[in-house]
């Protein structure tokens, strides 16, 4: 048989950082995940697939729970529904002991129809309408204020159930630039100290907590550090000039993952700060505030990230290799930027998935998307790859199931490997469930 004809191009070679078996890490194909060859899993639920490891999932919540339960005696966490709020996820972390931590009234009653009691549910968000405020509060979940209007509207419900009702604030602290003063009261201004005031004397309101999230993929501890410190010397003048005793502080999410931004340096797998590290900025500065015996509060942490990225992998098919206009090869995978919205911010770690040689070459990977601005990767060092070849991204749990949308084409399947056992979280997208809310008016049926 001939070889395929392929127009000669002359290209510098990158060998690339070679690993302690002397070969450059590019072209070290991982061939299965968690035991399961990848080829299987694309031949039984097609491509690309996305592959949640229930194992890896388990075993972040696990660590992260043992970093912070070392070092403060009282520490919950809420699982940042938002990151990632497929039943079959949530229900993996509520095992683990993580209570739901959601942003709407839809993510409540995901968590709801997971069993989850209300008094293990965190509400915060900027949106929480009458009822779902209404639902909440007799449930005893743990609503965290985001305005005034919001308490006004808390206030309304009080006195209409003819007890009190236990909030808790959401304050944002100048910790970072720019700062997340959009959510919240801001402490600084005292705008916190003064809407807990507002809130006591209503009469019908006891505030119990507060809550600060400082951002997302924070991975500078300090600060965390800072924002405790506040919260800590917020919680005090509550205390001395109120009367109120805190039941927790929340502390939020933000715990960087172990994926590389695209203005990143340095790998994520370096920068990426270790659960002891961010507990040991938080809890000893907490643990410094001026609580009576007996009164320390529950410290809540809301991971989304942090727990789920490292837990899922994207699986993807070559569809075409091509030579571009200069020379540069462009591989072009059946996964676009419609199901990896996070490549816009990282540099996605993507591997083959078969044996292909030793030499690597930069490439641009391309979804299949009729659309210019469907790359996954500008440049990311592969071994030779042909048609039919397959490809896994790695760390994708977070923020793409939630944020991926059915363009062009549909969204992919979602399976479960629990040891060695595959199982079906989600079934792949079709035209039927696609077109299911839409109607045609009469007068344009032929
Ligand atoms: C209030 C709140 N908590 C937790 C999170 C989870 O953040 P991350 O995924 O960065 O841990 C977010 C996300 O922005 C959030 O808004």
């Amino acid at each position: 048989m001939r070889a395929p004809y392929e127009k000669p191009t002359i290209l510098r070679q990158a060998v690339g950082m070679m690993n302690k078996f002397g070969r450059p890490a590019a072209v070290v194909p991982l061939g299965s995940i968690d035991g399961v060859p990848v080829r299987d899993l694309l031949a039984r639920w097609g491509s690309p697939l996305w592959v949640v490891s229930e194992g890896t999932l388990r075993r972040r919540c696990r660590e992260m729970q043992r970093a912070f339960a070392l070092r403060y005696p009282r520490v919950q966490l809420a699982y940042s529904y938002k990151t990632n709020y497929l039943s079959g996820v949530c229900a993996i972390l509520h095992r683990e002991g993580a209570w739901a931590e959601v942003v709407s009234g839809f993510e409540y009653e995901i968590a709801r129809s997971l069993g989850v009691p209300g008094d293990r549910i965190v509400f915060n968000g900027p949106l929480k309408t009458r009822e779902e405020l209404a639902t909440a509060l007799e449930l005893g979940s743990r609503v965290n204020v985001d305005s005034y209007d919001e308490l006004f509207q808390i206030e309304e419900l009080a006195e209409g159930r003819g007890r009190p009702v236990d909030i808790g604030l959401r304050v944002n602290v100048e910790v970072n630039y720019p700062p997340w003063d959009r959510f919240g009261f801001n402490y600084e201004s005292a705008q916190a100290f003064e809407a807990c005031k507002r809130a006591v004397a209503s009469g019908c309101i006891r505030v119990v907590g507060l809550h600060c999230h400082v951002g997302t993929y924070v991975n500078d501890t300090r600060v965390y550090t800072t924002a405790t410190e506040k919260l800590v010397y917020l919680a005090g003048l509550l205390q001395t000039e109120l009367g109120i005793k805190l039941e927790y502080v929340d502390l939020g999410g933000g715990y960087a993952s172990r994926n590389t931004l695209q203005s990143a340096w340095v790998p994520g797998e370096q920068s990426c700060p270790t659960f002891d590290e961010y507990a040991e900025a938080i809890c000893p500065a907490l643990l410094r505030g001026h609580w009576k015996p007996g009164d320390l509060p529950r410290l809540i942490l809301e991971p989304g990230r942090a727990l789920v990225d490292e837990a899922m992998s994207l699986a993807a098919t070559v569809v075409s290799v091509k030579r571009l206009r200069n020379g540069e090869k462009g591989v072009v995978i059946d996964a676009g930027v419609n199901v990896l919205p996070t490549a816009w911010w990282y540099r996605h770690d993507v591997v083959a998935a078969q044996e292909g040689g030793t030499m690597a070459e930069d490439v641009h990977l391309y979804g299949p998307l009729c659309m210019q601005i469907d790359c996954l990767r500008q440049s990311v060092s592969l071994p030779p790859l042909r048609r039919g070849d397959a490809l896994v991204i790695k760390n994708v749990g977070a923020y793409n199931f939630t944020q991926s949308m059915q363009f062009i084409h549909f969204r992919p399947a979602v399976v479960l490997i629990t040891d060695g056992r595959v199982e079906l979280l989600r079934r792949r997208e079709d035209t039927a469930y696609v077109k299911e809310l839409e109607r045609v008016p009469d007068h344009l049926r032929s």
